[in-house]
């Protein structure tokens, strides 16, 4: 779905439509309890946008250095390029370009492409980005395909970033690890009120997560995704709303799982790898994948720690990724762009 709507004026000069445009297709991107940290501000031209973080939204307690705020900023960054893409229009990206400004994370340059210049890949995820949500469904036992395999690993390799597909030793191994530090952060009261405080189960909101985004929990306690209520599921039950009890079912027998690592842990590497989580995620979508992170392990240094796989050396392991095919995941809401976007 790329769009030929061409840009107005000097060629790279956007309307504010376009602007609007991007800054919706940004503001879609996954983010930590659906926070949305991000702020998009015009250039002067009009043929640039500053990507900021916004530190009022930060998810402290879970998040405390910021790395998974800055996860979500890259994953908005991304989308903004594809977005671009699909106007017609090339990215230059510059990450951290201004060390006296910590907030702006990056500045992106919008052009015409040059001669030889292709923007059909990118723009052809375009749609994706508004297709792309979380699945904390139940997933089936088929396998993603292996040349969908080297395609994803190809994807995060493009931002700089090692994607890894897990076998099924290592698989079981990140479950516990998760297992444990799903436990830890049960019992951690601040993290615990936190994550409660960014679940919607009633009023009409523009961020958090809804009750129709909440999936059930694992019957069998093999797949241990986040239990957003802090409340045990109800075994063999269907939940139930008022009381915040979700439900349990059978998930899959061996969820399909894929680390995302880099050689760093620094700002720019954090926002390399949401840019990696997002072209994953919709190339992923794309092709029908269903998604969903389980980010628990990564919060806690020790159990992050132990998330490396021995067998490949160093590196920072970021981001937990499910993958499988299954029912799709609900939508969340987002906040008005006329919130996050600022044309003067
Ligand atoms: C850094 C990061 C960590 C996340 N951690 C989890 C998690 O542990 N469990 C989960 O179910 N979703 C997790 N998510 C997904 C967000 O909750 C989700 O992106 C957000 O609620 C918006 O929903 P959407 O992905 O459907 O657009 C994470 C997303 C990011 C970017």
């Amino acid at each position: 779905m790329t769009d030929d709507s061409r840009t107005t004026d000097a060629p790279g000069t956007l309307t504010p439509d376009q602007f609007a445009r991007l800054a919706a297709a940004g503001a879609a991107a996954p983010s930590l309890h659906n926070s949305q940290p991000w702020r998009f501000l015009a250039a002067d031209d009009r043929k640039g946008m500053l990507v900021f973080a916004d530190p009022s939204r930060a998810v402290s307690a879970t998040d405390p250095t910021g790395r998974a705020l800055h996860v979500s900023v890259g994953a908005a960054v991304l989308n903004l390029r594809v977005a671009a893409a699909a106007l017609g229009l090339a990215t230059c990206l510059r990450l951290l370009p201004d060390g006296a400004r910590p907030d702006l994370v990056a500045e992106l340059r919008f052009a015409p492409p040059t001669p030889g210049e292709h923007l059909t890949a990118d723009a052809e995820l375009y749609p994706a980005i508004e297709q792309r949500h979380s699945s904390r469904q139940p997933f089936t036992n088929r396998d993603v395909p292996e040349r969908l395999v080297g395609d994803l690993m190809a994807a995060a390799d493009h931002e700089g970033v090692v994607l890894a597909m897990l076998e099924e030793a290592e698989t079981r191994r990140v479950l516990a690890l998760t297992t444990d530090a799903e436990r830890r952060t049960a019992a951690d009261l601040a993290r615990e009120a936190e994550t409660r405080s960014w679940v919607r189960l009633e009023a009409p909101a523009t961020d958090g997560i809804p009750a129709a985004a909440l999936g059930p929990l694992d019957r069998d306690a093999r797949v241990p995704v986040r239990s957003f209520t802090g409340h045990a599921p109800q075994a063999f039950g269907r939940g139930d709303p008022r009381t915040n009890v979700p439900s349990s079912a059978r998930f899959e027998a061996l969820p399909q799982l894929a680390t995302f690592t880099t050689a760093h842990d620094d700002r720019s590497a954090w926002v390399r790898t949401g840019m990696a989580l997002e072209r994953v995620w919709l190339l992923g979508t794309v092709h029908g994948l269903r998604a969903s992170v389980l980010h628990q392990a990564v919060e806690w240094p020790d159990t992050r720690w132990q998330l490396r796989d021995p067998e490949t050396g160093p590196g920072y392991v970021q981001i937990v990724l499910r993958l499988g095919f299954g029912p799709p995941g609900a939508a969340s809401p987002r906040r008005p762009v006329a919130e996050i976007l600022h044309l003067d």
